[in-house]
């Protein structure tokens, strides 16, 4: 018996890192997936590698018309949802005197607003179906904590945190359990554009920013997305069914509270 037999995911930003390891990870525990992308040529190509049970479906998180028909057919094609990860994101940083409002406003629609109205759409239709949901935020050590050239990113995630303690207050009475999971600094094309970032900024040498960060962490290195899995296939398992607005630090030891 697998952990998740028999269970239905949407995933948003799947198309590639962190979510299509979590898409990996639950089609090996037995779920089928809907990889909701942005990039629906990218989904389609990683559903496929997948294999049965994958479907690729567009989602653009910061329209609620693309987020309704992404839910729908979703559910057309799975039957049902019985598990959500809002794990669509953009990173942006910038030191404090030059952001500008576009960039920032398109870092909360995604992160922040793509993450609430994501979840109130899979709600309806968990409360709708009479279904014990689980539904896991992806938030970040950048969340707990500001720092010195990300305001935006960190305020963002830090949002997403706040979200999902009050998410997870309110729909646990339908019996949809709310939780967040918080990476440290997890290697791949995300952090690809961040070092590519601190090289313009701090002058570094390509690559030379991940080094650091990675000797930084307690563990000794940067994270990797299959890393993650575990936390996430545990969170929408039958054993985190006490579990309640809560927000999993996997990072290596980074960050403690
Ligand atoms: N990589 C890290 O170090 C790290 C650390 C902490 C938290 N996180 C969080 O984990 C999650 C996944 O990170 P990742 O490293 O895999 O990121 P990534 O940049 O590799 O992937 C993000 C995915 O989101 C999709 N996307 C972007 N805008 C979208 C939109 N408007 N609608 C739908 N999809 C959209 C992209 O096409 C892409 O497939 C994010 O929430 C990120 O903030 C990552």
């Amino acid at each position: 018996m697998k952990r998740l037999d028999g269970k239905t995911a949407l995933i948003t930003g799947a198309a590639r890192g962190i979510g299509l390891a979590f898409a990996e990870a639950y089609v090996r525990e037995g779920a089928r997936v809907a990889i909701a992308d942005i990039d629906l040529a990218r989904a389609r190509a990683s559903a496929q590698e997948l294999g049965n049970g994958v479907i690729a479906v567009e989602m653009d998180v910061t329209q609620q018309a693309s987020i309704d028909r992404a839910v729908a057919e979703a559910v057309a094609e799975l039957g049902q949802i019985d598990i959500l990860i809002n794990n669509a994101a953009i990173f942006t940083a910038a030191p404090l005197v030059e952001i500008e409002r576009d960039d920032y406003q398109r870092a909360f629609d995604i992160n922040v607003s793509g993450t609430l109205f994501t979840m109130q759409a899979v709600a309806r239709h968990m409360i709708d179906r009479g279904i014990k949901g689980r539904i896991i935020n992806m938030a970040s050590q950048a969340g707990r904590r500001g720092e010195s050239l990300v305001a935006v990113y960190c305020a963002t995630k830090a949002a997403v945190i706040s979200l999902t303690q009050s998410a997870g207050l309110n729909l646990i009475e339908h019996g949809i359990n709310v939780n967040a999971i918080s990476p440290g600094v997890v290697d791949g094309e995300h952090w690809d554009g961040v070092d590519a970032f601190f090289a313009k900024y701090e002058g570094k040498a390509p690559g030379q920013k991940k080094k650091e960060v990675g000797e930084a962490v307690p563990f000794g290195r940067m994270g990797t997305a299959a890393d993650l899995t575990g936390m996430a296939v545990f969170l929408a398992s039958d054993d985190a069914e006490y579990i309640v607005s809560q927000c999993y630090n996997v990072d290596g030891g980074q960050w403690m509270s």
